[in-house]
């Protein structure tokens, strides 16, 4: 039906005749010549139809938009003047000879230059795909693709699939389950990850495996969340950290250079968690924002100021400074702005200091808590910020992850309001992980990464006796703020496997029942192993410089993890549900109750 793209018509074909096809973008009639911008994935191509072929003139007038055309015609130069240099097709025309409607269209429920709310886009996600920047990136996302299963294949990693149907995996999420039809009552669970399978895969003797895999959680959605999303998930065998890593840096770096013309650094710097939390509150840091935190607790030791006083003698708590350079022209209501900003993070308040002139010490400063701290600890202050005339400092004191959420985000926050994002990328790797944190809500340890993720030391009674203090061999990719990718090497031997469920309350039984299979085939000879898994959705949000990963995803899922396309998910008809030995609950009266 065609010759060409309508986006590859160029000058190089002046005079020849070419076939093009494609949806109608825009008609414009100018008294006597009618245009038509013909549309594909490629791009666009002014069409000219001339009243002079009456047959062609008549169908062109009753033409609408998104019209699906086939138009044969003679390529032309643009008359000067008249060239866009922003197509690729921008310097020339194509004057229509033979044109065929192939399809109508209704009026569309949105047109290209408006900009339909996120729901309406979902409903008719095709034509919202239609859009350029949504074409874009979803062909960025294609070549993202390419390039990975180009490097993993050049790199010995074998392409192998993972079953959907299986049992509960161990990312921590909430599952998605299946009821199955031939065993009443039992449910597959959809993986989180295929963490299990590849582990396994290497026990077989792949070696290295690599899979772009489908993952599925059901968890609370975020811009970067979705309750099915893709990994670029990796394993190796006989490998330490930095085999992974080198391996994983060399793909990002190329990803970049040929993906979208980025250089990424020649070497990704390292940090550890314990630095990133101290200095930027996150274990992922925009390392793009020049501000840190610091820590000023000892400075106030036994103060008046109980708000500070108090988790200053905590050792849970946390008094640290956010200091803006220069920021003393926040007004009252930027204050008030940022206090309640810090407020969804659990803060209970944000306490500042105004430095109008520093060269008159506390006189020259200006804060509602001043009142409350000795000279000694303003002295203090002004020395360890090294406090200037014209700045802000900002103030978090409260249980330690309360102060490194509520300023780690403000940083950010304000980072991003002052404009002093500098640069363009920074990646980095966070390593030496904590093996578990403690949930206070359910007073029990939780695995920081999986619990197959090798602790540092190889060393049972060490983690079961001080598991607070055990450090992983855990390491994730982060680029500018987001979390890109995680993994560890692993556990190859079943004593430290289950020292480590010990600790997370896993008793042998429900070991067993869980991961016996796995626990199984440590038995038969494993090979030390590790990996990682990407965050595809996400690298490509942010190669793509997209908002949310929603709109780097073709047919996403909402907030509230539906698909207003497809109205899934959906109900399902009594036969179906007694097939699968399933009967609902009448509706709660009151939800609130249930
Ligand atoms: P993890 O749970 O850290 O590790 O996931 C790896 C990467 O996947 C991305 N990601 C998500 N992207 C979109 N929506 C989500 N709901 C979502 N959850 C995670 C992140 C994250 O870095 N099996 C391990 C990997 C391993 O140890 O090899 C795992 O799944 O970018
Ligand atoms: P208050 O004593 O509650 O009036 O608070 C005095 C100042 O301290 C106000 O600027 C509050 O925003 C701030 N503040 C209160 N609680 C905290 C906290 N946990 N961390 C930092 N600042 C706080």
């Amino acid at each position: 039906m065609r010759t060409h793209y309508c986006g590859d018509v160029n000058a190089s074909l002046d005079g020849s005749e070419v076939s093009v096809a494609g949806w109608v973008h825009r008609r414009r009639d100018h008294g006597g010549v009618i245009f038509i911008d013909l549309r594909d994935r490629s791009g666009i191509l002014q069409v000219v139809c001339d009243p002079d072929t009456a047959e062609l003139f008549a169908m062109a007038e009753k033409i609408r938009s998104e019209f699906v055309l086939t138009i044969k015609g003679r390529v032309r130069p643009r008359p000067a003047g008249t060239e866009n240099p922003n197509m690729a097709s921008g310097a020339v025309e194509l004057l229509a000879l033979e044109l065929e409607i192939l399809n109508a269209a209704e009026t569309p429920p949105f047109h290209h230059d408006e900009s339909p709310s996120e729901d309406l886009r979902l409903q008719y996600r095709y034509l919202d795909l239609r859009r350029e920047e949504m074409t874009q990136r979803i062909m960025l996302r294609h070549r993202v693709t390419q390039i990975m299963r180009t490097y993993m294949d050049e790199n010995g990693f074998l392409d192998i699939e993972t079953p959907i149907l299986t049992r509960a995996t161990p990312e921590g999420a909430r599952d998605y389950v299946v009821p199955s039809r031939t065993h009443p009552g039992s449910f597959f669970a959809l993986p989180q990850s295929p963490q299990l399978f590849k582990q396994l895969l290497m026990m077989s003797g792949m070696d290295r495996y690599y899979q772009i895999a489908r993952c599925f959680r059901d968890e609370d959605l975020r811009a970067d969340r979705q309750p099915e999303f893709t990994q670029l998930d990796v394993e190796m065998s006989f490998v330490k950290e930095d085999d992974v890593m080198n391996a994983m840096e060399n793909l990002a770096r190329r990803l970049f250079s040929e993906a979208i013309g980025v250089q990424l650094p020649a070497e990704f710097p390292r940090m550890t968690y314990a630095e990133a939390m101290q200095r930027f509150g996150t274990d992922r840091p925009d390392l793009r924002i020049p501000l840190e935190l610091v820590d000023v607790a000892d400075l106030m030791n036994g103060v008046e100021f109980k708000v500070f006083a108090g988790p200053a003698a905590d050792p849970d708590g946390r008094v640290a400074a956010l200091k803006l350079t220069a920021g003393a022209d926040l007004s009252r209501k930027d204050i008030d702005d940022y206090t309640a900003y810090v407020g969804r993070y659990g803060a209970k308040g944000l306490a500042y200091i105004k430095v109008n002139d520093v060269a008159a010490g506390r006189d020259g400063l200006q804060s509602p808590i001043l009142k409350f701290l000795p000279d000694a600890t303003v002295e203090g202050l002004i020395d360890r910020l090294q406090l200037q005339s014209g700045d802000i400092v900002f103030f978090g004191a409260d249980k330690r992850n309360v102060v490194n959420d509520a300023l780690g985000a403000l940083r950010v926050k304000i980072g991003r309001d002052r404009g002093l994002v500098e640069g363009d990328w920074a990646p980095l790797w966070v390593i030496e992980f904590p093996m578990f944190e403690w949930d206070e809500t359910e007073k029990r340890w939780n695995a920081l990464h999986h619990p197959f993720t090798a602790p540092a030391v190889n060393d049972a009674d060490a983690l079961r006796a001080d598991p607070g203090n055990a450090g992983s061999r855990a390491y994730d990719m982060v680029l500018n703020g987001t979390e890109i990718g995680g993994g560890s090497i692993r556990i190859h031997n079943s004593d430290i496997q289950s020292a480590v469920f010990d600790v997370l309350g896993i008793d042998e039984q429900e070991a067993q029942i869980k991961f016996g299979f796995l626990l199984t085939a440590l038995k038969y000879g494993c090979p030390p192993h590790g990996g990682i898994a990407f965050g595809l959705d996400r690298l490509v949000m942010l190669m793509a410089g997209a908002q949310s990963i929603r709109d780097v995803i073709a047919f996403p899922k909402t907030q509230s993890a539906s698909c207003p396309l497809t109205n899934a998910p959906g109900q399902i008809d009594a036969r179906q549900l007694r097939e699968v030995g399933i009967r609902l609950r009448k509706k709660e009266a009151d939800p609130g109750q249930a």
